[in-house]
């Protein structure tokens, strides 16, 4: 911008705005071509935190110098690439640059959403994306749901409504009076442990039920553990269930645990933010088997269905549960605390201003159809068994266990190398992969062993880069 004047004018000035944009969505489409083709050399143009500050710092110091389509380039410069088939990091999906169309559009409407006034067709719109994802997991026509800034805030509100629904005395309107307590498993998310203590109910209130040697919940232990934990004066009121849980991709068994939380009375609730997405994959739905019993369901949108950050579904089997959670009057929103107006969303979520959340998967279902889904899941799906067969066949290297879908486990571990070595070995691996910026991959500790992991979520990462990525770590591994 040249002139100071009349900068309002200029900043809501139509045709600044139509040039702008389409000089960004050419930048864009030109970064979506280098980046998916990989012509791109690095997945992550690594920087020092402290020096990436410092040029942002500076940048904002040197004063209006730029263009907006230079400001941009260089945020790209130096921003991860989702969408480089080499970047097989942490669990996004690419965004479908239809589906981030969509974002601008919300961000450009800017819509608050927290009553219908405020949002009236992005409301609809996330009611109807609710519904639709509300029938693949297998739930009749009274579940309904809300969408969320993320899964970790989803699976607060899905215990919050447990705890309403469970819970011996309204905790909501007189305080948290029992020692409640929900059964988890050991290899949870970290997000569930988390709510447990925002509710108050302290370290004791997450009791962790050991996993298997598959990483999923040793389901059988699931008697004893409600034993003891009414024994040291615990009220147990839930069961989480992971589909699938984030370190090892491992899917609990839904259907167990649905049978379990049935015979005791305890609300069950899945925490699906990555794997629940299945639901579109026939093939792939037997994982989520026993998912239609539960009471409440998270899903991210953004992990494995091609939307940008951040898009949740919770969905409650019963939708009138979700009234439940936050019942409180707002004087200056609505009227009647306990009318079930689905359409005024705060209602419903602890968020009052939100995005226009269902819009990115509205926009995919509508102009792509359930296939894009089906297509994109089958094809990462086969990238997680591919994978795997390549590290059993190269030396050096084993799995943490046979993988259940795109996230992957695996070390490099000689034959003999004591465990300290291997996990002194693999933790500078990783780090000399992120430094050096052609991969993406990050690490994770598993009963004190350090393994390299995987998630698989760009379909355009074919079986070369996945047999790069092994070259590149035995070299480097020479080099340690
Ligand atoms: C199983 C599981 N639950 C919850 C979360 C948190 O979701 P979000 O990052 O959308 O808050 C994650 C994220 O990795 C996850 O893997």
């Amino acid at each position: 911008m040249q002139h100071k004047d009349d900068l309002i004018r200029q900043a809501f000035d139509a045709e600044h705005f139509r040039r702008n944009g389409h000089e960004l969505i050419d930048l864009l489409a030109n970064f979506l071509h280098s980046a998916t083709s990989g012509e791109l050399p690095h997945a992550l143009p690594w920087q020092e935190p402290q020096d990436q500050y410092r040029y942002w710092e500076e940048g904002l110091e040197k004063g209006g110098d730029t263009t907006p389509q230079a400001l941009f380039a260089e945020v790209l410069e130096s921003s991860i690439r989702i969408h480089h088939p080499r970047y097989m990091g942490h669990q996004v999906s690419p965004s479908a640059p239809l589906a981030a169309l969509a974002g601008l559009a919300d961000g450009f409407l800017n819509n608050g959403m927290g009553v219908y006034e405020m949002g009236a067709a992005g409301t609809a719109i996330e009611r109807v994306v609710v519904k639709a994802v509300a029938k693949k997991m297998g739930f009749g026509q009274e579940a309904d749901g809300v969408m969320t800034s993320g899964g970790s805030l989803a699976n607060l509100t899905a215990l919050l409504a447990a705890r309403s629904a469970r819970s011996p005395s309204p905790a909501w309107q007189e305080g948290q009076k029992e020692r409640l307590a929900v059964l988890v498993s050991e290899e949870a998310h970290y997000c569930v442990d988390r709510a447990v203590r925002i509710m108050g109910w302290g370290e004791g209130g997450i009791i962790k039920v050991p996993a298997d040697e598959t990483y999923r919940m040793r389901t059988e232990l699931l008697p004893e553990y409600l034993e003891r934990a009414r024994r040291d004066g615990r009220h147990v009121i839930a069961v989480v269930g992971s589909a699938c849980t984030t370190s090892t991709g491992s899917f609990d068994r839904l259907d167990v645990i649905a049978d379990f939380c049935r015979g005791h009375g305890l609300w069950f609730h899945v925490d699906g933010a990555h794997g629940g997405a299945l639901a579109f994959s026939p093939p792939h739905r037997h994982l989520l088997a026993g998912i239609e019993r539960a009471d409440s369901v998270v899903m991210d949108f953004h992990k494995m269905l091609l939307t940008p950050v951040v898009a949740t579904a919770l969905i409650f089997r019963d939708g009138s549960q979700a009234f439940r959670t936050f019942s409180q009057r707002a004087q200056y929103l609505w009227n009647q605390e306990s009318d079930e107006e689905w359409f005024n969303l705060a209602k419903r979520t602890f968020e009052c201003t939100k995005l226009m959340m269902g819009l990115k998967a509205y926009t995919l279902l509508r102009i792509y159809g359930p296939e894009l889904w089906e297509q994109y899941l089958g094809r990462v799906m086969e990238h997680g068994r591919r994978f795997a067969a390549l590290v059993r066949e190269t030396e050096g290297f084993e799995l943490a266990a046979e993988p259940q879908c795109n996230i992957v486990c695996f070390r490099y571990k000689a034959d003999g190398m004591p465990e300290e070595a291997a996990n002194v070995l693999n933790g500078a691996i990783r780090r000399a992969i992120v430094e050096e910026g052609r991969f993406y991959i990050v690490k994770t500790d598993l009963r004190g062993r350090v393994f390299l992991r995987v998630t698989l979520s760009n379909p355009f990462t074919a079986p070369g880069d996945m047999q790069a990525l092994l070259a590149r770590i035995q070299d480097i591994r020479k080099t340690l």
